[in-house]
Protein backbone atom coordinates (compact mmCIF):
# COMPACT_ATOMS: atom_id res chain seq x y z
CA UNK A 1 0.00 0.00 0.00
CA UNK A 2 1.21 3.64 -1.16
CA UNK A 3 2.14 6.11 2.09
CA UNK A 4 1.29 9.31 2.16
CA UNK A 5 3.81 10.90 3.50
CA UNK A 6 7.56 9.81 2.91
CA UNK A 7 11.00 11.20 2.83
CA UNK A 8 12.51 13.02 -0.59
CA UNK A 9 14.18 10.00 -2.23
CA UNK A 10 16.84 12.83 -4.08
CA UNK A 11 16.55 15.50 -1.48
CA UNK A 12 17.77 14.73 2.29
CA UNK A 13 15.95 18.04 3.17
CA UNK A 14 12.79 17.57 1.94
CA UNK A 15 10.14 15.31 2.35
CA UNK A 16 7.00 14.31 0.05
CA UNK A 17 3.15 14.58 0.43
CA UNK A 18 0.36 13.35 -1.62
CA UNK A 19 -1.64 16.69 -2.13
CA UNK A 20 -5.07 15.77 -1.49
CA UNK A 21 -6.86 19.16 -2.34
CA UNK A 22 -6.27 17.41 -6.02
CA UNK A 23 -8.07 13.93 -5.75
CA UNK A 24 -9.48 12.32 -6.96
CA UNK A 25 -8.96 13.81 -10.44
CA UNK A 26 -5.15 14.72 -10.42
CA UNK A 27 -2.66 12.72 -8.32
CA UNK A 28 0.15 15.12 -7.45
CA UNK A 29 3.27 15.28 -5.38
CA UNK A 30 4.51 17.67 -3.22
CA UNK A 31 7.59 18.76 -1.58
CA UNK A 32 7.64 20.42 1.89
CA UNK A 33 10.88 22.11 2.25
CA UNK A 34 10.44 24.46 5.40
CA UNK A 35 8.59 24.17 8.42
CA UNK A 36 5.80 26.82 7.37
CA UNK A 37 5.48 23.92 4.23
CA UNK A 38 4.07 22.15 6.61
CA UNK A 39 2.14 24.49 8.60
CA UNK A 40 0.20 25.17 5.29
CA UNK A 41 0.04 21.56 3.87
CA UNK A 42 -1.84 21.19 7.66
CA UNK A 43 -3.63 24.37 7.61
CA UNK A 44 -5.06 24.16 3.81
CA UNK A 45 -5.92 20.37 3.88
CA UNK A 46 -3.17 19.30 1.34
CA UNK A 47 -2.71 16.63 4.56
CA UNK A 48 -5.91 15.98 6.80
CA UNK A 49 -7.33 13.25 9.06
CA UNK A 50 -5.94 13.05 12.77
CA UNK A 51 -2.74 10.87 12.25
CA UNK A 52 -1.41 12.43 8.93
CA UNK A 53 -1.77 15.64 10.85
CA UNK A 54 0.80 14.47 13.51
CA UNK A 55 2.95 13.06 11.26
CA UNK A 56 3.23 15.81 9.27
CA UNK A 57 3.84 18.33 12.02
CA UNK A 58 6.48 15.86 13.35
CA UNK A 59 7.76 16.64 10.32
CA UNK A 60 7.55 20.38 10.80
CA UNK A 61 9.51 20.40 14.30
CA UNK A 62 12.23 18.74 12.42
CA UNK A 63 12.47 21.68 9.83
CA UNK A 64 12.19 24.23 12.21
CA UNK A 65 15.43 22.16 14.09
CA UNK A 66 17.53 22.90 10.74
CA UNK A 67 16.09 25.98 10.22
CA UNK A 68 16.66 27.12 13.54
CA UNK A 69 20.51 26.85 12.74
CA UNK A 70 20.66 30.11 10.85
CA UNK A 71 18.35 32.14 13.11
CA UNK A 72 20.55 34.47 14.58
CA UNK A 73 18.10 33.62 17.61
CA UNK A 74 17.95 29.84 17.15
CA UNK A 75 15.59 28.82 20.71
CA UNK A 76 13.23 32.30 19.47
CA UNK A 77 12.83 31.27 16.05
CA UNK A 78 12.21 27.59 16.94
CA UNK A 79 9.41 28.50 19.60
CA UNK A 80 7.86 31.04 17.15
CA UNK A 81 7.86 27.73 13.82
CA UNK A 82 6.35 25.66 16.75
CA UNK A 83 3.73 28.43 17.67
CA UNK A 84 2.51 28.26 14.26
CA UNK A 85 2.39 24.66 13.82
CA UNK A 86 0.39 24.38 16.87
CA UNK A 87 -2.22 26.74 14.87
CA UNK A 88 -2.61 25.36 11.76
CA UNK A 89 -5.57 23.05 12.91
CA UNK A 90 -7.44 23.29 16.43
CA UNK A 91 -9.55 19.84 16.41
CA UNK A 92 -7.60 16.59 16.05
CA UNK A 93 -5.64 16.40 18.82
CA UNK A 94 -2.43 14.53 17.14
CA UNK A 95 -1.26 17.70 16.47
CA UNK A 96 -0.35 18.71 19.47
CA UNK A 97 0.55 15.33 21.33
CA UNK A 98 3.30 14.64 18.38
CA UNK A 99 4.57 17.99 19.24
CA UNK A 100 5.12 17.44 22.92
CA UNK A 101 6.18 14.27 22.01
CA UNK A 102 8.95 15.88 19.82
CA UNK A 103 10.07 18.92 22.69
CA UNK A 104 10.21 15.91 25.01
CA UNK A 105 12.75 13.85 22.86
CA UNK A 106 14.43 17.04 21.73
CA UNK A 107 14.68 18.54 25.82
CA UNK A 108 18.30 16.58 26.63
CA UNK A 109 20.44 18.32 23.73
CA UNK A 110 20.40 22.07 23.59
CA UNK A 111 22.45 22.22 19.94
CA UNK A 112 20.04 22.31 16.84
CA UNK A 113 21.72 20.02 14.80
CA UNK A 114 21.77 17.51 17.60
CA UNK A 115 17.59 18.27 17.98
CA UNK A 116 17.32 18.24 14.15
CA UNK A 117 18.84 14.50 14.14
CA UNK A 118 16.74 13.93 16.91
CA UNK A 119 13.73 15.41 15.40
CA UNK A 120 14.28 13.42 12.30
CA UNK A 121 14.37 9.73 14.08
CA UNK A 122 11.20 10.83 16.54
CA UNK A 123 9.36 11.66 12.94
CA UNK A 124 10.24 8.49 11.70
CA UNK A 125 9.11 6.63 14.58
CA UNK A 126 5.50 8.54 14.25
CA UNK A 127 5.26 7.03 10.91
CA UNK A 128 5.85 3.91 11.87
CA UNK A 129 4.10 3.77 14.87
CA UNK A 130 1.44 4.80 12.89
CA UNK A 131 1.41 2.33 10.34
CA UNK A 132 1.61 -0.46 13.13
CA UNK A 133 -1.40 1.15 14.56
CA UNK A 134 -3.76 1.10 12.06
CA UNK A 135 -2.48 -2.54 10.75
CA UNK A 136 -3.69 -4.06 14.46
CA UNK A 137 -6.83 -2.01 14.53
CA UNK A 138 -7.65 -3.26 10.68
CA UNK A 139 -6.85 -6.91 12.10
CA UNK A 140 -9.76 -6.25 15.28
CA UNK A 141 -12.33 -4.71 12.63
CA UNK A 142 -11.74 -7.28 10.82
CA UNK A 143 -13.14 -10.11 13.76
CA UNK A 144 -16.55 -7.68 13.60
CA UNK A 145 -16.73 -7.59 10.15
CA UNK A 146 -16.42 -11.50 10.21
CA UNK A 147 -18.66 -12.00 12.74
CA UNK A 148 -21.30 -10.37 10.59
CA UNK A 149 -20.52 -11.96 7.31
CA UNK A 150 -21.03 -14.95 8.88
CA UNK A 151 -24.78 -14.29 9.21
CA UNK A 152 -25.17 -12.46 5.87
CA UNK A 153 -24.97 -16.17 3.91
CA UNK A 154 -22.35 -15.12 1.51
CA UNK A 155 -24.24 -11.40 0.79
CA UNK A 156 -21.98 -8.73 0.96
CA UNK A 157 -21.73 -6.99 4.84
CA UNK A 158 -22.60 -3.52 3.92
CA UNK A 159 -20.81 -0.93 5.88
CA UNK A 160 -21.01 3.21 6.29
CA UNK A 161 -18.47 5.23 6.48
CA UNK A 162 -17.88 9.60 6.87
CA UNK A 163 -15.63 11.51 5.57
CA UNK A 164 -11.52 9.80 5.14
CA UNK A 165 -10.60 7.81 7.96
CA UNK A 166 -8.62 6.16 5.38
CA UNK A 167 -5.29 5.37 4.39
CA UNK A 168 -5.10 8.87 3.46
CA UNK A 169 -5.80 10.24 6.51
CA UNK A 170 -3.15 8.38 7.94
CA UNK A 171 0.04 7.06 6.86
CA UNK A 172 -0.89 3.57 5.52
CA UNK A 173 -3.82 1.33 5.87
CA UNK A 174 -6.15 3.97 7.45
CA UNK A 175 -8.35 3.36 10.44
CA UNK A 176 -11.71 2.65 9.72
CA UNK A 177 -10.62 1.41 6.16
CA UNK A 178 -8.26 -0.87 7.44
CA UNK A 179 -10.87 -3.86 8.71
CA UNK A 180 -12.64 -3.35 5.34
CA UNK A 181 -8.83 -3.62 3.08
CA UNK A 182 -7.60 -6.55 5.10
CA UNK A 183 -11.85 -8.09 4.95
CA UNK A 184 -12.06 -7.36 0.94
CA UNK A 185 -7.92 -9.77 1.19
CA UNK A 186 -9.76 -12.26 3.12
CA UNK A 187 -12.45 -12.24 0.36
CA UNK A 188 -15.03 -11.34 2.40
CA UNK A 189 -17.70 -9.53 0.66
CA UNK A 190 -18.02 -6.05 1.35
CA UNK A 191 -19.61 -2.97 -0.16
CA UNK A 192 -19.00 0.49 1.22
CA UNK A 193 -21.68 3.10 1.52
CA UNK A 194 -19.48 6.30 1.20
CA UNK A 195 -20.95 9.51 2.36
CA UNK A 196 -19.98 12.45 0.53
CA UNK A 197 -19.23 14.62 3.26
CA UNK A 198 -19.83 18.12 2.78
CA UNK A 199 -18.57 20.50 2.36
CA UNK A 200 -14.77 19.39 1.45
CA UNK A 201 -16.10 16.54 0.27
CA UNK A 202 -13.35 13.72 1.72
CA UNK A 203 -15.89 10.81 1.46
CA UNK A 204 -17.01 11.66 -2.77
CA UNK A 205 -13.20 12.65 -3.16
CA UNK A 206 -10.71 11.02 -0.96
CA UNK A 207 -12.59 7.71 0.24
CA UNK A 208 -14.19 6.68 -2.95
CA UNK A 209 -11.26 6.95 -4.60
CA UNK A 210 -8.99 5.06 -2.31
CA UNK A 211 -11.54 2.32 -2.45
CA UNK A 212 -11.70 2.47 -5.73
CA UNK A 213 -7.85 1.78 -5.98
CA UNK A 214 -8.31 -1.23 -3.83
CA UNK A 215 -10.96 -2.90 -6.12
CA UNK A 216 -13.55 -2.79 -3.44
CA UNK A 217 -16.89 -1.91 -4.60
CA UNK A 218 -18.65 1.39 -2.92
CA UNK A 219 -21.40 3.66 -3.31
CA UNK A 220 -20.80 7.33 -2.77
CA UNK A 221 -24.27 8.77 -1.02
CA UNK A 222 -25.30 11.97 -0.43
CA UNK A 223 -24.83 13.08 3.40
CA UNK A 224 -28.66 12.87 4.32
CA UNK A 225 -29.00 9.02 3.12
CA UNK A 226 -27.49 7.34 5.78
CA UNK A 227 -30.77 6.83 7.75
CA UNK A 228 -33.18 6.26 5.07
CA UNK A 229 -30.66 3.18 4.39
CA UNK A 230 -30.52 2.12 7.90
CA UNK A 231 -34.02 2.17 7.89
CA UNK A 232 -33.97 -0.27 5.21
CA UNK A 233 -32.38 -2.77 6.64
CA UNK A 234 -29.56 -1.69 4.07
CA UNK A 235 -26.53 -1.20 6.37
CA UNK A 236 -24.93 -3.83 8.24
CA UNK A 237 -22.34 -1.57 10.55
CA UNK A 238 -20.72 1.99 10.63
CA UNK A 239 -17.34 2.39 10.84
CA UNK A 240 -15.76 6.41 11.39
CA UNK A 241 -12.47 7.71 12.68
CA UNK A 242 -11.80 10.43 15.50
CA UNK A 243 -9.89 13.29 15.47
CA UNK A 244 -9.72 13.73 19.52
CA UNK A 245 -11.41 11.11 21.80
CA UNK A 246 -12.00 11.68 25.65
CA UNK A 247 -11.16 9.53 28.09
CA UNK A 248 -14.70 9.00 28.87
CA UNK A 249 -15.14 7.88 24.68
CA UNK A 250 -16.81 10.96 23.41
CA UNK A 251 -15.63 11.17 20.10
CA UNK A 252 -15.10 14.62 18.09
CA UNK A 253 -15.03 13.54 13.92
CA UNK A 254 -16.32 15.11 11.05
CA UNK A 255 -19.46 17.32 10.91
CA UNK A 256 -22.54 14.81 10.62
CA UNK A 257 -21.19 11.88 12.84
CA UNK A 258 -23.14 12.54 15.24
CA UNK A 259 -26.33 11.98 12.77
CA UNK A 260 -25.44 9.21 11.64
CA UNK A 261 -24.44 7.83 15.35
CA UNK A 262 -28.57 8.68 16.33
CA UNK A 263 -29.65 6.90 13.19
CA UNK A 264 -27.81 4.27 13.79
CA UNK A 265 -28.80 3.92 17.51
CA UNK A 266 -32.62 4.19 16.42
CA UNK A 267 -32.06 1.48 13.85
CA UNK A 268 -30.20 -0.93 15.92
CA UNK A 269 -27.20 -0.35 13.50
CA UNK A 270 -23.73 -1.13 15.13
CA UNK A 271 -21.80 2.19 15.21
CA UNK A 272 -18.00 1.42 15.75
CA UNK A 273 -15.52 4.27 16.15
CA UNK A 274 -11.69 3.21 15.08
CA UNK A 275 -9.41 4.65 17.15
CA UNK A 276 -5.57 4.79 17.15
CA UNK A 277 -4.92 5.44 21.14
CA UNK A 278 -2.53 8.53 19.62
CA UNK A 279 -6.31 10.71 19.38
CA UNK A 280 -7.42 9.75 22.62
CA UNK A 281 -7.06 13.39 25.05
CA UNK A 282 -6.54 12.04 28.55
CA UNK A 283 -6.67 15.32 30.18
CA UNK A 284 -10.08 15.75 29.25
CA UNK A 285 -13.87 14.12 30.34
CA UNK A 286 -16.13 16.28 28.60
CA UNK A 287 -16.64 16.28 24.68
CA UNK A 288 -19.38 18.82 24.77
CA UNK A 289 -17.18 21.54 26.72
CA UNK A 290 -14.28 20.11 26.11
CA UNK A 291 -13.30 19.58 22.51
CA UNK A 292 -12.25 22.69 20.26
CA UNK A 293 -14.30 22.35 17.32
CA UNK A 294 -13.02 23.87 13.96
CA UNK A 295 -15.11 26.59 12.37
CA UNK A 296 -13.78 26.64 8.89
CA UNK A 297 -14.40 29.73 6.00
CA UNK A 298 -18.03 29.49 5.34
CA UNK A 299 -17.22 30.14 1.84
CA UNK A 300 -16.50 26.20 1.57
CA UNK A 301 -20.20 26.37 2.77
CA UNK A 302 -21.36 28.76 0.30
CA UNK A 303 -19.71 26.91 -2.56
CA UNK A 304 -18.67 23.39 -4.14
CA UNK A 305 -15.69 22.89 -5.86
CA UNK A 306 -15.43 19.80 -8.72
CA UNK A 307 -13.85 19.16 -11.89
CA UNK A 308 -15.00 20.50 -15.03
CA UNK A 309 -13.33 20.43 -18.89
CA UNK A 310 -10.42 19.72 -17.63
CA UNK A 311 -9.69 21.66 -14.44
CA UNK A 312 -11.03 21.81 -10.65
CA UNK A 313 -13.52 24.91 -10.65
CA UNK A 314 -15.35 25.88 -7.60
CA UNK A 315 -19.25 27.01 -8.26
CA UNK A 316 -21.49 29.58 -5.79
CA UNK A 317 -24.34 27.29 -4.58
CA UNK A 318 -25.96 30.00 -2.61
CA UNK A 319 -27.77 33.44 -3.06
CA UNK A 320 -24.54 35.70 -3.19
CA UNK A 321 -25.82 37.45 -0.04
CA UNK A 322 -26.31 34.57 1.95
CA UNK A 323 -24.51 33.89 5.41
CA UNK A 324 -23.31 30.44 5.98
CA UNK A 325 -20.93 28.55 8.82
CA UNK A 326 -19.40 25.68 8.80
CA UNK A 327 -18.11 23.82 11.35
CA UNK A 328 -15.53 21.01 11.02
CA UNK A 329 -16.46 18.48 13.32
CA UNK A 330 -18.79 17.64 16.08
CA UNK A 331 -19.22 15.56 19.41
CA UNK A 332 -20.82 11.63 19.71
CA UNK A 333 -21.23 11.02 22.98
CA UNK A 334 -19.81 7.60 24.04
CA UNK A 335 -23.56 6.35 24.85
CA UNK A 336 -24.01 6.05 20.76
CA UNK A 337 -21.46 3.96 20.52
CA UNK A 338 -21.17 0.51 20.17
CA UNK A 339 -17.64 0.12 20.74
CA UNK A 340 -14.16 1.76 19.66
CA UNK A 341 -11.59 -0.15 17.95
CA UNK A 342 -7.90 0.30 19.23
CA UNK A 343 -4.71 -1.07 18.12
CA UNK A 344 -5.08 -3.06 21.75
CA UNK A 345 -8.81 -4.72 21.17
CA UNK A 346 -12.20 -3.45 20.69
CA UNK A 347 -13.44 -1.80 23.80
CA UNK A 348 -16.75 -0.03 25.54
CA UNK A 349 -16.78 3.82 25.17
CA UNK A 350 -16.98 4.71 28.27
CA UNK A 351 -13.42 5.51 30.74
CA UNK A 352 -13.58 1.93 31.87
CA UNK A 353 -13.26 0.59 28.67
CA UNK A 354 -9.89 2.86 27.58
CA UNK A 355 -8.59 2.72 30.55
CA UNK A 356 -9.00 -0.90 30.80
CA UNK A 357 -6.79 -1.17 27.11
CA UNK A 358 -4.95 1.53 27.95
CA UNK A 359 -4.48 1.80 31.56
CA UNK A 360 -0.11 2.39 31.65
CA UNK A 361 -0.75 5.35 29.50
CA UNK A 362 -4.37 6.77 30.58
CA UNK A 363 -2.31 8.29 33.01
CA UNK A 364 0.54 9.63 31.49
CA UNK A 365 -0.77 13.41 30.97
O1 LIG B 1 -11.14 17.80 8.29
P1 LIG B 1 -10.45 16.48 8.09
O2 LIG B 1 -10.57 15.97 6.70
O3 LIG B 1 -9.03 16.51 8.60
O4 LIG B 1 -11.26 15.50 9.03
C1 LIG B 1 -10.86 14.15 9.11
C2 LIG B 1 -11.76 13.33 9.91
O5 LIG B 1 -12.74 13.78 10.46
C3 LIG B 1 -11.36 11.91 10.07
O6 LIG B 1 -12.48 11.09 10.16
C4 LIG B 1 -10.52 11.79 11.33
O7 LIG B 1 -9.41 12.63 11.28
C5 LIG B 1 -10.07 10.39 11.55
S1 LIG B 1 -8.76 10.00 10.44
C6 LIG B 1 -8.22 8.43 10.70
Amino acid sequence: MKRTIWPHPADPRAIQILDQRRLPHEVVIADLLSCDDAVRAIRDMAVRGAPLIGATAAYGVWFACLEAQSSPDPAAYFKSALARLRESRPTAVNLFTVIDRQLKALDPVSDFSQKAALALETAAAVVEEDVEICRRIGGHGLELIKTIAGKKQGQSVNILTHCNAGRLACVEWGTATAPIYLAHQEGLPVHVWVDETRPRNQGANLTAWELGEAGIPHTVIVDNAGGHLMQHGKVDMVIVGTDRTTRTGDVANKIGTYLKALAAHDNGVPFYVALPSTTIDWKIRDGFKEIPIEERNPDEVRHAEGWSEGARRSVLLTPATSRACNHGFDVTPARLITGLITERGVCEASEAGLTGLFGDNAHES
